[in-house]
């Protein structure tokens, strides 16, 4: 069975690595996946006051994410944290109350810093974030990738076979953990964590 997995890439720069690694991911992953960009670029900066009438590009990012199977993050760490498109994009999917579009979305995050630990701060904070939008994530295996351009080809051909083997072993545990999911998972709940939590 085909499964859609819509992506967002947490860098909206367009000599971004993680744009790379996220090609690399889309040529290694198994046959049973459709990976496709969702695009985060063109949405504003989080207002609630436009909750209700928002810009064009937010039910457009709001249905893509609610057509897709499951969900991949490949984001950059941003002063140890997630990068401000990417929460932003989030904030606007979780909004308004009661229409959180990723909840019960499988999910996966991953993501490559120039740095020694390869965005693992971010992927603590995004952790935090999915959990309170009730979206499954992969815990194992985790993906902190410290990007050596020499590695990547243009069109993310990945040229270090120990490279390619993990990012490729990542990619299948994500198609497994997908299928898992969805196999407990009602198709179109629409679920929402509950803020107030502490009564
Ligand atoms: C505003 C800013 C903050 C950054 N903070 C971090 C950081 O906390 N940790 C890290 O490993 N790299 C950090 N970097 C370096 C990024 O890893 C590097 O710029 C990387 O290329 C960003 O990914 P991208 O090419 O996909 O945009 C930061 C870069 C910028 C522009």
């Amino acid at each position: 069975m085909t499964h859609r997995i819509g992506y967002l890439v947490g860098s909206l720069s367009k000599d971004s690595i993680n744009r790379v690694l996220a090609k690399a991911l889309v040529r290694l992953a198994p046959d049973e996946l459709e990976l496709t960009e969702i695009p985060i670029g063109d949405l504003p900066l989080f207002n609630r006051d436009d909750e209700m009438n928002p810009d064009p590009a937010v039910p457009r990012f709001k249905e893509r994410v609610e057509a897709s199977d499951g969900l991949l993050f490949i984001s950059p760490e941003y002063n140890r944290s997630i990068p401000a498109p990417l929460k932003n994009a989030i904030d606007w999917g979780s909004r308004p109350w009661g229409k959180n579009s990723f909840a019960r979305k499988p999910t996966g995050i991953i993501g490559a810093s120039v740095g020694a630990i390869g965005t693992a701060v971010m992927q603590s904070s995004m952790r935090s974030v999915l959990s309170f939008l009730d979206a499954p994530q992969l815990n194992a295996p985790e993906a902190y990738i410290s990007f050596k351009p020499e590695v990547y080809g243009e069109d993310g051909e990945v040229k270090d076979p120990g490279t390619e083997k993990f990012l490729r072993h990542y990619m299948e545990e994500y198609a497994a953990f997908v299928a898992r999911v969805l196999s407990v998972t009602l198709p179109g709940h629409m679920g929402d964590s509950d803020p107030d939590t502490m009564h």
